[in-house]
This record gives C-alpha cells, structure tokens and sequence, in this order.
C-alpha cells in the first residue's frame, strides 16, 4: 500500500524582526529574562500590508516552485491555523484563488500548536490514495497578542510551513509520512486559548474596551508542565508503535514553543540535544506554522540526508497534542523565504 510523500516543503517568515530590546522599549520585560525563559532573542511579524492569507499562500507557491509542480494539478488546499483571515469563508479559500488552484477543493483545520501534524494525519490517506495536496500551516500570532501582557506577547511569531504530498507510488520520491498519533482533553480548555470572538463569548462594545479578553490568554506554568510531559510520552508511543527505539532516529523536530520545553522534552525523552532541531531563538512559537517552518529550515541548512527517519512531536492549546514519524526517502526540494528588513 503507498504511503503519503511530501514532494517539497515551502516555508516563509515576514521579513520584519521584533527583537527582545524592542519588546523592553513597549513594556516591563528585558532580552535577559526572556532569554533564560524561553531562549527567544527575536520573532517575525507580518506587515500591516499582509493576512493570513498572503502569508499562507507565499509559503504554498515557495513549495509549488520548488517541485516545479502547477497549482492547477492540485486536488486539495488545506491551511490549519488558529489566526484565520476571516470567520468565513476559509483562509484556504482565498489561498487556492491566489495560487490558482483552480481544480481544488479548500478547507481549513484549527489545533492549535499540534494542529498541523494533527492535519497532516487527517489529510495523509488522501495522498496516499493519489490525490495530490497543499497542507499550510499558517499563523499571524503578534497580531493576536495582548501587547500589555507580558507574559505572553514575549513568546509568539508569525509565519507560515507547506507540505506539498502526494503518493508515494507514482511522482517524486521525498520524505514519507510514517506512523502518527495525536490525542485531546478538553477538560484542560480554558488553561491556553483565544477565548472571544467566537459564539461563547461574543465581541461586544464591552469586551472591545477590555484589550485583554480578546486576545491569547495562557496559564504559563501548567502549559508548560503539561506541554513536555505529553509531547514526550506521544513521542515515545509513537515510537513503540512503529517498534523503532531512539538509537534509529536522526532527528526529533519538536514544536518550537519555547527552548526551556525543548530542552525538558529532550531530557524526557532521553536523546541527546545535537539531534534535537531548534531555531525558536529567531522565530519564537509559531503555533500551527511551527512544524513545517522548522523542517523548511532543516531542509535549507542541509541538516536531512536520504535514510533518515524524522520524529516530530507537538502539543498546544485544546489540550492538543500529536506525534509523527518521517522517513527520508531522498530531500525533497524545498525554499524558505526569511529575508530581513534589518541589515
Ligand atoms: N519579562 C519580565 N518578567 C516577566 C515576563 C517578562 N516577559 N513575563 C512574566 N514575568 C514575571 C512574572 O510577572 C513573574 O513575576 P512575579 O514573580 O513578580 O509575579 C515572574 O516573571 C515569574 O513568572 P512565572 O510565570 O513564574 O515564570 P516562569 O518561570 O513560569 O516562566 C513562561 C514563564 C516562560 C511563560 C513559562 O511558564 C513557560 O514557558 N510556559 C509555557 C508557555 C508557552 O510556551 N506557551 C506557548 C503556547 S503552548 C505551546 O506552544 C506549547
């Protein structure tokens, strides 16, 4: 039975940089805390000139270019993200019009930061099947910060990750989707989330006056606890599924929420740091963009080789968390776009 294949990655980070100095200049905070907290020394913000969107589809047509593949062969868009263009229609929607996937059907998904392994398992068996797909994961976080909280506006960024999949039977060899879990408890809803702006807690004049209720409100430590006590045991299920050990994994890609949750999960989980990726110093949490970001670098700094087998483990608001294993058939082609406007 075939597999999915992502046949090339795409990744893009608005050029404009928020350094931790430029933080302190707005509120109470300083590179030093910040950076012994989280390991985050700066994040991308998208322009006020840019949405959802337009930054989806930049990371969607990067992937499409560099598999040479036309968006007219596409059967599927899908973006998965917390920070939508709109209510409605779908972000995809208007990602399809715009890389002139004239043939696709268009959807979106939202999981928080596991969102885009969680709809890489959905969207999977469709690939395997022969449908050929777009899977975006997009998120424009600093426009969704409470600026007066520092305890959260310090640790978002904004970007977007694409997987270009197909089957592994027929079209260019790439990076196989392996085996995958991902679980929820909704009982830990209220501890990380956006609460307002949806029908529970409407926006009203009210709420429009209080910045704080609608924007991301977080439980730092218990996310914290929970984030690297799941995502390592996921990690590990996943891996005593496929009746792999760690001596057989190259790479753990975790989701880039902060370095402190990366280091904790590393000791979990029992693998040594050198073959743990990390660049959250330069993009911050990403939320569902954080995943296909991070491999779009790896791909760019030719850290993956042909053999290799990938674990990628996530966990974010819902609680939602996920894992997944990537076999590396060849390196798919790939283009991560991350100019800066600073010299
Ligand atoms: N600058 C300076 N001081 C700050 C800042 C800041 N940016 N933010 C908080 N503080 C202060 C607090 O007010 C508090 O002061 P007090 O003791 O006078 O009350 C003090 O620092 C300590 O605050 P804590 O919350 O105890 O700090 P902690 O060590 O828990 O670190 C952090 C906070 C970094 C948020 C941590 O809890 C964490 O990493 N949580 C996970 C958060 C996360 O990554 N969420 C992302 C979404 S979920 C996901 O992606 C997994």
């Amino acid at each position: 039975m075939a597999d999915a294949m992502i046949w090339s990655i795409g990744g893009y980070a608005p050029p404009h940089i928020i350094t931790n100095d430029m933080l302190s200049e707005r509120m109470d905070t300083n590179d030093d805390w910040i950076q012994t907290r989280t390991g985050i020394r700066e994040r991308r913000s998208a322009g006020d000139d840019e949405t959802t969107a337009s930054v989806s589809s930049k990371a969607a047509q990067a992937a499409l270019d560099a598999a040479d593949f036309k968006a007219n062969n596409l059967d599927w868009v899908v973006v998965c993200t917390d920070t939508p263009e709109m209510w409605s229609p779908a972000t995809a929607c208007f990602v399809q019009e715009s890389i002139g996937a004239q043939r696709a059907s268009a959807i979106d998904l939202t999981g928080g930061c596991a969102g885009f392994l969680q709809t890489l398992q959905i969207m999977s068996p469709l690939a395997a099947a022969g449908k050929r797909l777009l899977v975006i994961g997009t998120e424009l976080l600093t426009h969704a910060l409470n600026w007066n909280d520092r305890s959260t506006a310090v640790l978002f960024g904004d970007g977007a990750g694409a997987f270009l999949l197909g089957p592994s039977d027929s079209g260019p060899k790439g990076i196989r989707v392996g085996p995958g879990l991902s679980q929820s408890d909704g009982s830990q809803s209220t501890i990380l989330g956006k609460p307002y702006g949806g029908t529970r807690h409407p926006i009203t004049a009210k709420v429009v006056e209080k910045e704080e209720t609608h924007t991301i409100h977080m439980e730092g430590p218990k996310v914290f606890k929970h984030a690297v006590a799941l995502m390592s045991d996921i990690g590990r299920r996943v891996l005593k599924e496929a009746a792999l050990n760690l001596e057989q994994i190259d790479w753990v890609v975790p989701h880039q929420a902060n370095q402190r949750i990366i280091d904790a999960v590393t000791r979990q989980i029992g693998i040594s740091s050198s073959r743990v990726f990390s660049h959250v110093a330069h993009f911050a949490n990403t939320g569902s963009a954080s995943i296909g970001l991070a491999m779009s670098d790896m791909l760019e700094q030719k850290l993956v080789k042909p053999g290799q087998r990938l674990l990628s483990v996530a966990f974010g608001a819902g609680f939602s968390w996920a894992s997944q294993l990537f076999f590396v058939d060849e390196v798919p082609p790939s283009q991560f776009i991350h100019s800066t406007l600073r010299a």
